[in-house]
């Protein structure tokens, strides 16, 4: 009887032997809470149901609403973490990430949010974080897209501040080139394939003529456009836009299949047909590592698929605040 104790206990020890040792040498205070999936099983079983039915009639609304929501939880977690601090609107004494330039005129899908929490507040009211209901909107956003689907890991709260200085300084640009784009994520905690990988969301989605204009006419050089682009993808862009007027215009990030969750972002990298400077740059150097991970996703979309899961899930591990830190916010607009 003994023996078999010992026998199931001695890994269990081990392994929290080894969990406190590796605490320590990240230099963490004790042993921290951890997100969980099953967070809200007693509290609120029906918080999952809620979230995908909300997601579902929004997307059957709106197809776009699908990316729109993904994008949200991506510019959450870079600023200040998976906090919900996106979500918060400007106040006489603080000005929110809502009107950063990443940020303005450019976020969606704010009000869908909004319904989800109201719905969840109805049926437990102050039990789900804003935070939360983000990041499982996000992956249900995936799945109706036609892409992968992953347990969400949940117990984040929410922030009581938001940050338009780290909105700004935190969120990748358009026009920000490979080396850059490689240190913001690692400024996260994430890796290159990370990058790679989370880059990939843009197999879904749309993007305004401004930010892909300065690579199809280029003031400086007798309007000479980026010589990286293929050129009938060029002259497609030119006619959606203008170069004068059109900021507005909206483009699809993924030339094949706009709306499906797929590989084919990378295969138009491998074309030359990335949207954005940032997207071209992952496959602009055939010797780059990037370059081999693009090319390794369209070779095995199943390795895409199950590797973007992970930096999900990576992503939504981004400094979350747990225990008694934050607030389970009523309104996600205000703080209580
Ligand atoms: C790697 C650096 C990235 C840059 C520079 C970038 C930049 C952008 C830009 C400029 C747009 C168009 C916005 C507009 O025109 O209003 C956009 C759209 C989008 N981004 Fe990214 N992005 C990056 C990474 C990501 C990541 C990691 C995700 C999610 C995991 C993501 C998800 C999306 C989605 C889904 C859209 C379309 C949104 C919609 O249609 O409403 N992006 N991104
Ligand atoms: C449906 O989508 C349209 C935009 O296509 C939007 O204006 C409208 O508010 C949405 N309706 C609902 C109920 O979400
Ligand atoms: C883009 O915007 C311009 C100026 O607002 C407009 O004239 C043009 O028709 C638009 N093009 C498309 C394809 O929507
Ligand atoms: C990489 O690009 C260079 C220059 O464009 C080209 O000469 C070379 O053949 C390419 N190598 C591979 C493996 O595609
Ligand atoms: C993730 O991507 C890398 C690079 O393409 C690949 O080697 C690896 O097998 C993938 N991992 C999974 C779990 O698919």
């Amino acid at each position: 009887m003994a023996s078999r104790w010992q026998n199931k206990l001695q890994p269990v020890m081990a392994s929290f032997i080894l969990m406190m040792m590796v605490a320590s040498m990240r230099g963490d205070v004790g042993v921290q809470a951890q997100l969980v999936a099953d967070f809200y099983d007693s509290s609120c079983p029906r918080v999952q149901s809620l979230v995908r039915s909300g997601m579902r009639a929004a997307v059957q609304n709106e197809t776009r609403m699908a990316a729109s929501i993904l994008r949200l939880f991506f510019h959450d977690c870079f600023v200040q973490g998976c906090d919900a601090s996106i979500l918060l609107d400007d106040t006489a004494t603080m000005q929110g990430e809502k009107s950063s330039f990443p940020n303005a005129n450019s976020l969606r899908g704010f009000e869908v949010v909004d319904t989800i929490k109201a719905n969840v507040e109805s049926v437990c009211p102050g039990v789900v974080s804003c935070a939360d209901i983000l990041a499982l909107a996000a992956r249900d956003a995936i799945v109706l897209a036609g892409g992968p689907t992953w347990k969400v890991l949940l117990g984040r709260r929410d922030s009581t501040t938001a940050s338009y200085s780290l909105a700004n300084s935190n969120l990748p640009s358009p026009s920000e080139d490979l080396s850059s784009l490689i240190s913001k994520f690692q400024a996260q905690g994430l890796s290159t394939l990370d990058l790679v990988t989370l880059s990939g969301a843009h197999t879904i989605g749309q993007a305004r003529c401004v930010n892909f204009k300065d690579r199809l006419y280029d003031e400086d050089v007798n309007n000479e456009a980026d010589p990286t682009l293929d050129t009938k993808y060029l002259s497609q862009l030119q006619s959606l836009c203008p170069s004068e007027g059109g900021d507005d215009n909206l483009s699809s990030l993924d030339v094949q299949t706009p709306t499906r969750f797929d590989v084919c972002y990378y295969s138009n990298l491998l074309k030359n047909k990335g949207l954005l400077t940032s997207d071209q740059e992952l496959a602009s150097d055939n010797s780059s590592t990037t370059f081999s991970y693009v090319q390794s996703y369209t070779q095995t979309p199943s390795s895409f698929l199950a590797n973007f899961s992970i930096s999900m899930i990576a992503m939504g591990n981004i400094g979350p605040l747990i225990g008694t830190l934050g607030q389970i916010r009523t309104n996600c607009h205000v703080i209580n």
